[in-house]
């Protein structure tokens, strides 16, 4: 139907006759001379017609934008004054002499080319998806997809797919159930990931395996998260934690210089204590160069405890940031990150902000006026290097809620006064995580998943001292976003019942929900090692998108619906009757 893209034309094309296809995507009409903007997905060019061509010029007074046309043409240059520098097409025209309308279009319930509310973004996806920032958005994810395919074939890994219908995989998020016809009362889930898969295609000797797939977890949505996401998924065998981070810092570097002609420099690799004392969170944005300090040791003595209001039974922790020529900061915008931190547990946030490096009682501007003295108020300075016209957040309180409100209002100041360096990409590993996580029953869970690998124990001392149990994980953060996480496996059956025992699942259940993969490892299952990359958050960052959903064709809304297809929707009670389900009402729940 065509012979070329309206994108592609360049001036090397003049004089030839083409046949393009595509849609109305503007029209100009200056009485003698209507100029058609054609659009398709490489782009625009102008169509000419003149009036000279009467039948051609009476059918193109018909057309309406987004109607979808085929052109038959002779490509011309335009004259001097209608060259368009900033189109790629802008140098040359299509004079007309055939049109036909393919298909007519309605007036559109949405302009794709402005900003719209969500809502409709979503319904009318496929209007949605015609502005070019998304389109340009889902061919760069195609370019990553297919660069990332090329890296890992080079190196051998085999892309095999796993189930979908399958057993529940303990990601840390609910399940999707799809409930099965044949098997009375029972269910499937969707993987929340391939994790257990790919470790039994290890055990089967496949050696190196990748997928990019789906996976879904029903667990509350924001900016970076979607009920259904796409994974890179690799695994391994015969090779330790620091090779395969290698490995994968290989096929990040390659990703970001073949995309955005960035070249990263080798990632550091800091350990999760390190992170949150450091950093307050475990997900750094290490664009932002400020640091927590803590200042535990200063205020030991017991008047600070009372005014601080902190339980010294409980784990507290008393520290600071210190914000570089931030006592230029009023009032009433400190008063606003005081309310800031507040959404994070915290009762208090103390500030002082230093305008001479000579306590004097009188002058100091400080929420902490009352109780600071001359020797406090230098151990401080020194501890936190403040110069003169910077100001100090203090806080104290549980750790926790410390680390938490820190590490936010570390993004915020970073944002706020300009501190972070939006131009930069700062990636880091962040290696060491603890084995397990108490919750405040005292029961543990695993922080990764409970198939990861301990670092620094045997069996018997993990069973022991599993509080201080280190595993062999690495999570990859990017600006502040968790783009990848992955571990060395347990690869012995009885370490992996160790496990279980420790996080509370019992034998019987063990047997119920992991017994093949506890049979698996014992027929010599090898040492391997995996990830999983986000691939949706990669896009993401490369396409400087502020939200998950602009780099997905079909996304979901924060309550996990598809408002073009509207689901999920309810079915008929037959279809329901053949899987023995019935739904109760809401009031007997
Ligand atoms: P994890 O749960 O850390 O690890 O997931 C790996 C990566 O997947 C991305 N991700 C998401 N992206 C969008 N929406 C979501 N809801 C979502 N949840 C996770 C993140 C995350 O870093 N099986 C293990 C990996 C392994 O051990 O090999 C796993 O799934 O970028």
């Amino acid at each position: 139907m065509r012979t070329q893209y309206c994108g592609n034309i360049r001036i090397k094309d003049l004089n030839k006759k083409v046949i393009l296809c595509g849609w109305v995507h503007k029209i100009r009409n200056f009485g003698k001379l209507i100029f058609i903007d054609m659009r398709d997905h490489t782009g625009l060019i102008q169509i000419v017609v003149h009036l000279k061509n009467k039948i051609l010029f009476q059918q193109v007074l018909n057309l309406k934008n987004e109607f979808c046309i085929q052109i038959h043409g002779i490509v011309q240059k335009r004259i001097e004054k209608n060259k368009n520098i900033k189109m790629s097409t802008g140098e040359i025209e299509i004079l007309a002499h055939v049109l036909t309308v393919l298909n007519i279009s309605s007036t559109l319930p949405i302009n794709y080319l402005n900003d719209n509310n969500d809502e409709l973004r979503l319904k009318y996806r496929y209007l949605d998806l015609r502005n070019f920032n998304l389109l340009e958005n889902l061919k760069k994810r195609n370019q990553i997809t297919y660069l990332i395919r090329q890296f890992l074939t080079k190196k051998n890994f085999l892309d095999i797919e796993t189930p979908i219908l399958t057993k529940s995989t303990p990601e840390g998020a609910r399940d999707y159930l799809v409930p099965s016809r044949n098997h009375y009362g029972k269910f499937y889930a969707l993987p929340q990931s391939p994790q257990l898969f790919k470790q039994i295609l290890m055990i089967a000797g496949i050696d190196k395996y990748y997928q990019i797939v789906k996976c879904f977890r029903d667990e509350d949505l924001r900016s970076d998260r979607q009920p259904e996401f796409t994974q890179i998924d690799i695994e391994v065998s015969f090779m330790n934690s620091k090779k395969f981070i290698n490995l994968i810092e290989a096929l990040i570097i390659k990703i970001w210089s073949k995309i955005i002609n960035f070249n990263l420099k080798k990632f550091p690799i800091i350990s999760f204590n390190e992170s949150i004392k450091t950093y307050g969170s475990d997900k750094p944005d290490l664009r932002n160069p400020l640091k927590i300090v803590d200042i535990h040791d200063i205020f030991q003595d017991k008047k600070f405890t009372l005014f601080f209001k902190i339980n010294i039974q409980e784990n507290n922790r008393i520290a600071l940031l210190c914000i570089p020529q931030g006592a230029i900061l009023s009032l009433k915008k400190i008063n606003n990150y005081i309310e800031y931190v507040k959404q994070y547990g915290a009762k208090q946030l103390f500030y002082i902000k230093i305008t001479a490096y000579h306590f004097n009682y009188k002058d100091i501007c400080s929420s902490m006026k009352n109780i600071l003295d001359d020797i406090t108020f230098n151990k401080i300075l020194q501890k936190s290097s403040a110069k003169i016209g910077d100001i100090l957040f203090l806080m104290a309180d549980k750790d926790y809620i410390v680390n938490k409100s820190l590490s936010m209002l570390r993004l915020k100041l970073g944002n706020d006064l300009h501190i972070t360096d939006k131009n930069s990409w700062k990636p880091v590993w962040i290696v060491d995580f603890p084995m397990f996580h108490k919750d405040s029953t005292g029961k543990l869970s695993s922080v990764h998943h409970p198939f990861t690998a301990v670092k620094n124990m045997d069996m018997e001392m993990l069973k022991n001292t599993p509080d201080i149990a280190i595993s062999d994980s690495y999570d990859l953060v990017i600006n502040g976003y968790e783009i990848g996480g992955g571990s060395v496996r347990i690869h012995n059956a009885n370490m992996q019942k160790r496990v279980f025992d420790i996080i509370g699942i019992n034998k019987s259940l063990q047997y119920e929900k992991f017994g093949f993969l506890i049979e698996a490892l014992q027929y010599g299952a090898p040492p391997h090692a995996g990830i999983a990359l986000g691939l949706d958050r990669i896009v993401m960052l490369l396409t400087n998108s502020k939200n998950i959903r602009d780099v997905i064709a079909f996304p979901k809304t924060t309550s996990a619906t598809c408002l073009m297809t509207d689901s999920p929707s309810f079915v008929d009670i037959s279809t329901l009757k053949e899987l023995s389900i019935q739904i109760l009402k809401k009031k007997q729940l």
